[in-house]
């Protein structure tokens, strides 16, 4: 597995996603993915399955250190006292001394940003999350982020595939040092009937899928695909025996439509 480094992290070039996984179904995916070489998995406190998740880590009998674990905090508990208090809580469901990576999930106007990345900074001087980032951070955000925290960021989490032009807020955290990682990288499943994506796949003997995912990992942006499928978990790794090439990537990228963004709340910042 590839890895993209970033502030001291090790970030696995591909996870697994599990917003939406629950109860066995969740520990069972997560135990499968980590038996099958995927060494990342992403989850977060407003999906309330950290508990299945740590559960299918430790069935998976693969070693703690091995696997890179990130959850995020949500909007609700930003203030020092609250964040503290919820990655604790994070950790004891998750039964971890401290995951790999913790995430403010989205940015929240309401509570001062310095406050808050005060306060997510403490979390790992505490020895609770080994490394600290955003998601859902624009250009601006980002940059005030970056100011005021104490202790590198080292990734913003953000929506990203073939249907949505992220060059503005990928650009900024490249000058900045940040890994980018791509959520809803098969745009929820929509890139699997994309016309370019399957017939540049026939090429290769892979699916859309698997060249939509190819395409965000060879641009050294992680991808945390999820799935529900035992099958679909092969699909999604076997993606490292294969590269683009520069007209395909091209090609690829040329899918972005104005309208590609599908996560968007009354809450969302300014998209850039
Ligand atoms: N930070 C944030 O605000 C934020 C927001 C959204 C998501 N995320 C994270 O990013 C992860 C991934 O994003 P996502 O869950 O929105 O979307 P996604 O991974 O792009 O797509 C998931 C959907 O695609 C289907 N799928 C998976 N593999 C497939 C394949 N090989 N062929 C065809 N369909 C396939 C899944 O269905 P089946 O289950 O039937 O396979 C599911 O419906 C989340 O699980 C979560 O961990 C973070």
């Amino acid at each position: 597995m590839q890895f993209v480094e970033a502030h001291g992290a090790k970030i696995p070039v591909l996870g697994l996603g599990t917003w939406e996984l629950s109860g066995r179904i969740c520990s069972r995916v997560v135990e499968q993915a980590l038996r099958l070489g995927y060494r990342h998995i992403d989850t977060a406190q407003i999906y309330e399955n950290e508990r299945e998740v740590g559960e299918g880590l430790r069935a998976s009998g693969i070693r703690r250190d091995d696997v890179f674990v990130t959850t995020k905090v949500w909007t609700t508990h930003f203030t020092p006292h609250d964040l503290l208090r919820s990655a604790k809580d994070s950790l004891s469901k998750l039964r971890l001394s401290e995951v790999d990576l913790l995430l403010l999930h989205w940015p929240n106007p309401h509570v001062p940003l310095a406050e808050t990345l005060g306060g997510l900074g403490r979390v790992k001087e505490l020895g609770l999350a080994r490394h600290i980032g955003v998601s859902n951070f624009t250009v601006a955000l980002i940059e005030e982020a970056v100011k005021l925290c104490p202790q590198p960021l080292v990734c913003n989490q953000v929506e990203y595939h073939p249907y949505l032009d992220q060059t503005k807020v990928i650009n900024a955290c490249l000058d900045h040092g940040l890994a980018v990682v791509a959520y809803s990288p098969i745009a929820k499943g929509r890139a699997k009937n994309a016309e370019t994506l399957t017939r540049i796949g026939a090429g290769y003997g892979k699916t859309a899928a698997q060249v939509c995912l190819r395409w965000i990992v060879q641009q050294d942006i992680v991808a945390i695909p999820r799935t529900s499928k035992l099958e679909r978990l092969s699909e999604n790794i076997g993606i490292f025996d294969f590269e683009l090439t520069e007209e395909e990537m091209r090609a690829i990228f040329a899918m972005a439509t104005p309208k590609g963004r599908l996560t968007d709340f009354g809450f969302a910042p300014k998209w850039d």
